[in-house]
Formats: structure tokens, sequence, C-alpha cells
């Protein structure tokens, strides 16, 4: 069974694009499966600083095939974007593929997007804007259109138009500017034109793939607790952003599936608005946020920054069923004298550990802390788990088992030499 899945276990931005390009060393195909450019994925190699939103981060093995999965919401115009500033920066595009089932974000989706969000007020999400919900609604409600219409412009435009003018007509109710369609679809023909080559039936690529016995990683987006049955709803993201949701956004069968990878950080964070128990709003969480450089990859927006949560940490690894967990940015802690971790909720006088389903309980969390002595030396060149000093190894081993996993790999910085299996 040659499949593996990496996900995000807390509230995105866990360094999954850094694991993914560490992890695809010995990997012949790499499969987005759901989300969108509301994704940032960072991969430091050497000097050099790439974010990706779209496609996979194993673009940067020249071996690998790169697949954007049916699961996925593609901004069009995004994409030609992405690709073309991969190839500008001398790597190649060649292994990127394209689901001709995915769907399609355009225009009219970010700018549906954004005046949602100005409607809900303090109701707002907070979103990336990138078009997302809108994109994943006309998919649920059969409006999309698809990876397969960009190889037939004459059909694309009809479905284009269309879907636009429907568009501007909530736009006129809700009196802000139309969308320019005859603009706007040149802008959308030429992207088509440029996408066409990538776009295939990426769900027979990836199932012949396996049946010949190469080795497949799945990349998730974001995570868990933004997952849209699973996560903080309504805070959430639009889509299964869970290892189950590999299966229906690669379109592979759940028997095909051996390892899962959750990825941890040491400390949590979150972009957007929504419940965060373990929230600091003082000094530590400044330097959490200044160490850690939690400025988000995809907005630039600054990240909350709160203590490792343990309660939301097992609820994840359990709905994902993590058996290799993944500890990043350790070494963010290596100043603080004492380490706080999250673990278990007091819900108005009531201890428990399970993770609620309501964000109003959610919200109203007291977390329980306990301290852990820090280690207070710089463990960025660490190359083993021995070299580790003993309070990092202990914080390690807490965590892991607070969150009931096994504890497999650790990056102590964002280069590829900065990671070690343990
Ligand atoms: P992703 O969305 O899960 O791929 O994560 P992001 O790329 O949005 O954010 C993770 C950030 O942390 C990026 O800037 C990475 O370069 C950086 N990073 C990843 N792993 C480590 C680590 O172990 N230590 C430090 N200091 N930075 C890391
Ligand atoms: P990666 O893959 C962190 C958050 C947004 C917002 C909510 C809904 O880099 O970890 P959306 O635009 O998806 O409708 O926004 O989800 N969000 C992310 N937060 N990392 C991400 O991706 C995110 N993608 C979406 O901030 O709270
Ligand atoms: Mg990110």
């Amino acid at each position: 069974m040659p499949v593996d899945i990496l996900v995000g276990t807390q509230w995105g931005d866990e360094g999954k694009g850094k694991l993914i390009d560490v992890l695809t060393r010995d990997v012949d195909m790499v499969v987005r499966f759901q989300g969108g450019n509301n994704a940032g994925h960072t991969v430091e190699i050497g000097d050099e600083h790439y974010v990706l939103h779209l496609v996979p981060s194993g673009i940067f093995r020249s071996n690998v095939i790169n697949v954007i999965g049916n699961g996925l919401v593609v901004d069009v115009l995004g994409l030609v974007k992405e690709i073309k500033e991969i190839a500008e920066r001398g790597f190649s595009i060649e292994n990127i593929r394209l689901s001709n089932r995915a769907q399609l974000i355009f225009e009219y989706h970010k700018r549906a997007d954004a005046l949602k969000e100005t409607n809900a007020g303090a109701k707002k999400i907070g979103t990336t804007k990138r078009g997302i919900g809108p994109a994943y609604a006309d998919k649920m409600n059969r409006t999309g259109i698809r990876g397969i219409d960009l190889t037939n412009p004459v059909r694309l435009e009809e479905q284009f138009r269309a879907e636009a003018g429907k568009y501007n007509r909530v736009f006129a109710e809700h009196n802000i500017a139309p969308l320019d369609i005859d603009a706007e679809w040149e802008l959308v023909r030429d992207a088509a034109a440029f996408l066409a080559g990538f776009v295939c039936d990426t769900v027979y690529l990836v199932n012949d793939a396996i049946k010949s016995g190469k080795k497949i990683l799945c990349e998730g987006a974001q995570a868990a607790l933004l997952d849209i049955d699973h996560g903080t709803y309504p805070f959430v993201t639009s889509s299964n952003t869970i290892s189950g949701g590999a299966c229906t956004g690669a379109g592979i069968a759940p028997q095909t599936i051996r390892d899962t990878w959750g990825v941890i950080k040491a400390y949590t964070t979150r972009v957007g608005e929504g419940p965060f128990p373990t929230e600091l709003f003082d000094d530590n969480g400044e330097l959490l946020r200044k160490i850690g450089h939690e400025y988000g990859a995809t907005t630039g927006r600054p990240r909350r920054c709160g203590w490792f949560d343990a309660v939301a940490g097992r609820y994840s690894c359990m709905v994902d069923g993590v058996n290799k967990l993944a500890v990043t940015k350790l070494d963010v802690l290596d100043s603080f004298d004492q380490i706080g971790v999250c673990v278990a909720y007091d819900i108005n006088g009531k201890i428990t550990k399970e993770f609620p389903a309501s964000v109003e309980e959610l919200a109203a969390v007291k977390p329980v802390i306990e301290w852990l002595p820090g280690w207070k030396e710089d463990i960025s060149k660490a190359t083993t788990f021995e070299q580790l000093p003993q309070n990092a190894k202990n914080y390690l081993a807490r965590i892991t088992e607070l969150v009931d996993s096994k504890l497999s790999l650790v990056s102590v910085g964002p280069r590829r030499d900065q990671t070690f299996e343990v």
C-alpha cells in the first residue's frame, strides 16, 4: 500500500509545505486533494524561499509528478501566475497535472466572498477572500465550472458568461460594481489556453500509479480544526481537510492508505476569526509571533499565537487517524523559561478533555495549563533526537503522550536539513 497522507492538525500553517518537500526525497507523486489558493505552503531550499498556493510542494524535485486533484477549487488566473513564477525561478513545470474534475474559481467568486464577509459584520469568518466558499457552494449547487471545461473554449465561454451574469445580478442588488464580463472573459480565455495542456484525468493517473507500486504522498491544506465537518464551524474553510478528504479529493480507496502524517506545531497559531482556547494576549504571545515569524504566507495577516493545545490536538489526531506525528517549530520555544501546555478545558466549571462541537462552549473555555521547564538553548542545529536537550525531549514526550500519537519526525528550522526522523 504505497499511499501516505500528510495533514495539518491545528488551524493551518503547521509547516506542511516544508515537510512535503522533505518527504518527497523518495516519493514518485504528490497529490493535493482539497482547498485552493487559500493555502500558503512555504518551502525553503538553501537561501531561497518559495510559497506555493495550488501547486503541490513536490515541485522542487524534478522526478516527482505533482497532481492538483479533483477535490480542489482552482483559481484559474492564480494558477497561471503560480506556474509561470515557478518556471521563472528555474524549475520544470512539466510534471504538473490538473484534474479535469477540479472546480474552478473566477473573479466573481472572490467578489462574492468579499461581499459576504463585509455583510457579515461582526460575524465575519476572516476568510482569505480567495473565493473558496462561493466556489465550493457552486460545486454543491451543481453549477460549478470544472477543469475539463478549460479544454473546450466554446463551452467554457458559454458557462462563464452565464455564471458571471448570475453573479452580476447579485452584485447589483448590493449596489456593488458589476464584473466587466467581456474584459474578464479575455483573461479567462488566455488562461484556459495556457492551462489546457495540464488537464487530465488525474483519478486514473493516481490509481494507475498505485497499481504499479509507485509511492504517493497526499498533501493536505489547512487543517483539522478548519475542516467543514470537524472544525470550529462556522469558523472553518469549506472543504474536508482531514485525512479522509484524500479519498474523495484524490479519487483513491481507503484501503490504499498506509500512513497518515499529522503535522503539529510545538505551540498553536490561528489566522482569521473564531475561538482559540490557548490564545495569548501577553508578551509570550508576542514572542511566539516574533520568533516564529507568524505572519500569513497568503494574506500577510499576523497570526494569533498561543500555547500547545493538547485537547484540540488529541481530537485532530483521532479524526485524522494520525500514526506518524511530526512536531514542527520546536526551535521557536528555545528561549522560554517555562512552556505552557493545555491539558484539559474548564467549560463553565466542568473539566473536560473532549473538544466541544459548539463554538460558544469553545469560546467559554478556560484552558487548564500544565507548565513544563524550557531548555534555554539553541536547538536549530540538532540533526538527531539524541542531540536535543533533555527538557526538549521531555516536552516532546509529554505532548505526544497527550495527543495519543507516535512521534516520528521533529523539525527545528525552516530548511530541509533542520529535520530528523525519530
Ligand atoms: P503550511 O501552510 O503548513 O505549509 O505552513 P506555512 O508555510 O504557512 O508556515 C510555516 C512557516 O514556518 C514557514 O515560514 C516555514 O518556512 C516555517 N517553518 C517550517 N518548519 C519550521 C521549523 O521547524 N522551525 C521554524 N523556525 N520555522 C519553520
Ligand atoms: P494552509 O494550507 C491558515 C482560514 C482563514 C479563515 C478560514 C476560512 O497554509 O495551512 P477561506 O478563505 O478558506 O474561506 O477562510 O480558514 N484559512 C487558513 N488558515 N492556513 C491556511 O492554509 C488557511 N486557509 C484558510 O484564515 O479563518
Ligand atoms: Mg500556510
